[in-house]
């Protein structure tokens, strides 16, 4: 049995991510852009997708350019099919393929279920679940039509899917995220089923409270860190790196046998803390 994990070829620096393409989406801050950044640390050319202002995704591009990696940033609005279309399209056109897929733009529009307007619940439904659809059937497309490339990868394909905790954890005034979230936990499953015969891989992450511009409110100030340090056992709210060091791993062959996997990430947020002396 050939139990080969691809890193490298002989003789090169030892970069786990060598010779393949990613596309990491809503890359110009937070989670996105923690990933990106580690991504192209270990090897990878990276493409950054954006909404808005594209100050940051340059800013990182420049960055990984830099210090000697290869990177592109490319708007686009992921809920929106021709959007999404020419987004991969570009891609192409400037790396030849994709071997990575991070998906990872999100947001929240929170209110109370009452208060919550239609118009709400459907872009958060739109760019976190719709969004992850959309671009992991672009990316399943080309994976399925190109196959293995052994000296890049044992995969033909891998796919990240950014979920959270509250794909498990229910979170009352935030009814419409909590249900995308949701969705994407069996987006992400069934693709990992449904994708293993073309020896794509299919996982997903889900952070719990990392230190980013979506939960700024909840940990600027030391009482309200301390507040959220309540639901969290391991005792500091998490950094982007924590969830970057994930990702490198899921996109690696060093996880070659993984699929269809959720790794929570979130310093036991999903262990019930209260019931460490409760129950
Ligand atoms: C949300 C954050 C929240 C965290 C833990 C994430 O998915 O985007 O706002 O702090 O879950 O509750």
């Amino acid at each position: 049995m050939d139990t080969r994990v691809n890193t490298v070829a002989a003789g090169a620096p030892v970069l786990p991510l060598a010779g393949q393409r990613a596309l990491v989406t809503g890359a110009s801050s937070g989670i996105g852009a923690g990933v990106a950044r580690a991504l192209a640390a270990a090897g990878a050319t990276v493409v950054l997708n954006y909404v808005g202002p594209d100050g940051a995704a340059r800013g990182i591009v420049h960055d990984i350019v830099e210090t000697g990696g290869e990177a592109l940033a490319v708007e686009a609005d992921v809920s929106d099919e021709a959007a999404v279309r020419a987004m991969f399209r570009e891609m192409f056109d400037a790396f030849g393929s994709i071997d990575i897929l991070v998906n990872n733009a999100g947001l929240q529009r929170d209110a109370s279920i009452v208060e919550m307007s239609l118009a709400d619940w459907r872009r958060v439904i739109d760019v976190n679940l719709t969004g992850q659809f959309l671009c992991a059937r672009e990316a399943a497309r080309e994976f399925v039509r190109r196959g293995v490339i052994p000296d890049v990868s044992n995969s033909a394909g891998k796919i990240i899917c950014i979920s959270s905790v509250h794909d498990v954890i229910p979170w009352a005034g935030h009814a419409n995220y909590a249900a995308s979230k949701g969705g994407v936990q069996m987006l992400m499953k069934t693709l990992a089923q449904e994708l293993a015969v073309h020896r794509v891989r299919v996982n997903g992450i889900s952070p719990g409270a990392i230190k980013t511009p979506i939960n700024h409110s909840s940990w600027s100030t030391p009482e309200k860190e301390s507040a959220l340090l309540q639901l969290i056992p391991y005792g500091r709210v998490g950094e982007t790196a924590d969830v970057a060091r994930a990702a490198v791993w899921l996109a690696s062959d060093h996880s070659d046998y993984v699929t269809g996997a959720t790794l929570y990430v979130d310093g036991g947020m999903t262990l019930y803390p209260g019931f460490e002396k409760g129950g």
